[in-house]
């Protein structure tokens, strides 16, 4: 399956978040990731429906919103207004998971659901059938720049092998210190999607070149 790498604008230069997200469409991106975060689900608060209108009024990019929020049910439709292709919600806050991303579905978005590190795959395998992305965080949420949890490797492995149990479409994607050296890591391991923030932009040089070293690291 196609690998692709997503950038995510947490660490974006947001004095010209709008450059910055075309740079990361010049440098081959198909998607970005943007984090929501609210203070209370993690421990930052960073942007919200705003910069996903603004985004989608300059670029034609899938835009990947990953809900780090309290009560994302309650956002849901208001995201899908504003031109997300696909929402991401946190298992830890959603204790009527399946209902959430069966609404998510029947917005016409992309359904995926968020694990943290500490949280294990028992609290996601019934909901295979109504998620389209379950995204593994290589990372406690609410900060970029963070440094990657190896031990998460073996658990999307064990992801990729439920999946493959239960025959569903569902694409692994993980979050959380992807770089040059974590990628072809998490890549062999199952997943399909990595979303990449520091290592795109705040590396030593500029999108298009962080991208095309982490590109070639799992051989694109
Ligand atoms: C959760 C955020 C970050 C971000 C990527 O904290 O979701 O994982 O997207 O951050 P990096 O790639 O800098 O670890």
């Amino acid at each position: 399956m196609k690998i692709t790498i997503v950038p995510s604008i947490l660490s974006a230069d947001l004095t010209r978040l709008g450059d910055q997200v075309l740079e990361a469409e010049d440098a081959g991106a198909t998607a970005i990731q943007i984090d929501v975060m609210d203070g209370r689900f993690v421990p930052n608060i960073t942007f919200g429906q705003g910069v996903v209108k603004a985004i989608r009024q300059i670029s034609d990019l899938f835009l990947d919103v990953h809900l780090m929020i309290v009560e994302p049910e309650k956002y849901l439709e208001e995201f899908a207004d504003l031109g997300a292709n696909r929402l991401i919600v946190h298992q830890e806050t959603c204790p009527h998971l399946q209902r959430t991303l069966q609404t998510i579905r029947d917005l016409d978005l992309e359904a995926g659901v968020a694990l943290n590190p500490a949280t294990p795959l028992s609290a996601i395998e019934e909901v295979f059938d109504v998620a389209d992305v379950i995204q593994i965080m290589t990372v406690n949420p609410g900060f970029g720049g963070q440094t990657f949890l190896h031990n998460q490797i073996d658990k999307i492995r064990r992801l990729k092998q439920a999946i493959l149990s239960v025959q569903e479409d569902v694409r692994i994607a993980v979050d959380g210190g992807i770089d040059a050296d974590t990628a072809p890591l998490v890549a062999e391991a199952g997943a399909t999607i990595l979303v990449a923030g520091s290592s795109v932009y705040n590396g030593d040089a500029d999108v298009k070149t962080n991208m095309t070293k982490i590109m070639k690291k799992i051989g694109k």
